[in-house]
């Protein structure tokens, strides 16, 4: 692997790669004990022209807690408000040799075309609805922990699957890593093609989650769609909001996953989200730490 730009460029074998470097990090991490210089010496730049909470922190601690130094660069303080063009920004930023860029962008594909102008790896941390390869890693490590593989996981993604990189992502990993998945979404959230073919899809939750062993909700991302889409918050919730009610359709040992922010009361109830034995909402913010310390590793690490 040169870049991490999506699921899609990636094959079995690198996906596995990464899952297993993400499993030795999450126990590493636990006991205390991992090579703490691995990437000593090695500048990480991260680009963030959407705001973030977990991708960008979790980028920052996992590239330190490997040894490298962090810039995180921000656009608020940039030149972008003195008219430079993103292409001149990217070959400005490039010219200083960073060892890494980690980029998040709204545009379909910008880490793609700045991986074109680089010349060191490029990780993609979410662009537009497209891709977000290190946050299905951090959600695959996750199922790993709890179910033991993905061979044959039955994972529900519901919620507004058209804006989500999120889904995209995860579809990608877990039909080439043998799970079936179902997709659930009121028809106004429901792209017409899939990013794979395999996924059934569903507008009911109770028939979509039916016998899953994971149930991941999707926030209703409001700055992405016009507000007609889902006009009535309250009828979404009564139908696609999780329930400790509508979540008995599922295994009576299904996980729930949410990739943060939530909109609790909308696409999630309280009771669901916080509850200690089903909800992996915090631990899947926890891994996103050796999932990125596993990507950064295998990219940037000599
Ligand atoms: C997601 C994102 O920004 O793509 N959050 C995340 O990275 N954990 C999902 C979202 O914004 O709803």
């Amino acid at each position: 692997m040169d870049h991490l730009l999506g699921i899609d460029h990636l094959d079995i074998d690198e996906i596995t790669q990464v899952l297993d470097r993400a499993q030795h990090y999450a126990a590493a991490l636990k006991k205390g004990e991992w090579d703490k210089e691995r990437l000593k010496n090695k500048i990480i730049l991260t680009l963030f022209y959407e705001n973030s909470t977990r991708t960008l922190t979790s980028f920052d601690i996992a590239a330190k807690r490997l040894g490298a130094d962090v810039v995180v660069w921000h656009p608020k303080i940039s030149s972008v408000h003195k008219n430079e063009s993103f292409s001149d920004t990217i070959d400005t930023l490039a010219e200083m040799e960073p060892d890494a860029i980690v980029i998040r962008h709204s545009e379909f594909g910008a880490p793609g075309f700045v991986a074109g102008r680089v010349r060191c790896p490029v990780i993609n941390g979410g662009d537009s609805w497209r891709e977000h390869p290190t946050q299905a890693f951090l959600d695959a490590l996750t199922m790993i922990q709890e179910k033991k593989t993905l061979e044959g996981l039955n994972v529900a993604i519901c919620g507004d699957i058209a804006h989500s990189r999120v889904a995209n992502s995860n579809m990608l990993l877990l039909d080439k890593m043998g799970a079936q998945v179902n997709i659930i979404a009121p028809e106004s959230l429901m792209p017409d093609k899939l990013p794979i073919g395999s996924a059934k899809k569903f507008t009911s939750l109770e028939d979509g989650i039916k016998g899953c062993d994971v149930v991941m909700m999707l926030r209703i991302q409001k700055e992405r769609m016009e507000s007609s889409l889902i006009p009535d918050m309250a009828a979404y919730h009564n139908e696609f909001g999780l329930t400790h009610e509508k979540l008995k359709h599922a295994k009576s040992d299904a996980i729930v996953m949410h990739p943060g922010p939530m909109n609790r009361g909308v696409e999630i109830d309280d009771d669901v989200a916080d509850d200690p034995k089903r909800s992996m909402i915090k631990r899947q913010v926890a891994n996103g730490i050796p999932a990125r310390m596993a990507v950064l590793d295998l990219l940037v690490g000599d």
